[in-house]
């Protein structure tokens, strides 16, 4: 099916399908339905929200993307927040039509670039690399972890 907007009432679902991906080799985190859906709807409930869904022949989900538009310099960037594609769909192309029905979606939003923090090295990495991404020679992510 052709990838749609990602409502509101798709994100349960998609966080649903989040977690069992997420908590899955290469990433293997502990996520639970409930804390999927609680970063889902963070990024909804977040100015810029933009998301695009892939269903299944049952009506389920068969992936998804979202992330959020920001204002930079010139025009928009977006950040691609989290994408992800049921287990036994994946590499047969439905990341890349999710992908390429994002930049249509972006495409009359004066959006100058969209991008993405993910692992080096990971499967996914490949992925973005065939869709035209390249690994910033200039920039660096940078984190602390906090201790409690
Ligand atoms: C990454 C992901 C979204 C890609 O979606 P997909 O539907 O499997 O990708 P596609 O079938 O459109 O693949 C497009 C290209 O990327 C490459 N690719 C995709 N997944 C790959 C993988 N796991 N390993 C190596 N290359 C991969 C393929 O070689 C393909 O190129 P080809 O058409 O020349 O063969 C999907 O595999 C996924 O959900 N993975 C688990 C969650 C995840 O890692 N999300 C991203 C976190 S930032």
């Amino acid at each position: 099916m052709q990838p749609r907007r990602l409502e509101e009432g798709d994100l349960e679902a998609c966080a649903t399908l989040f977690a069992q991906e997420f908590s899955a080799p290469p990433w293997s985190e502990p996520w639970t339905n409930e804390r999927a859906l609680a970063r889902l709807e963070h990024f909804h409930a977040s100015p810029g929200f933009v998301g695009m869904l892939a269903l299944g022949d049952q009506g389920e989900v068969a992936g998804f993307l979202l992330g959020n538009l920001e204002p930079y310099v010139e025009g928009k960037l977006f950040y691609l927040r989290e994408m992800c594609v049921a287990t036994h769909r994946q590499g047969q192309g439905l990341g890349s039509e999710l992908y390429r029905a994002l930049e249509r979606e972006l495409a009359t939003r004066d959006v100058r670039a969209v991008y993405l923090a993910t692992g080096r090295g990971i499967p996914a990495a490949r992925f973005y690399q065939q869709l035209g991404f390249r690994c910033s020679e200039g920039m660096a992510f940078y984190a602390r972890g906090l201790k409690h």
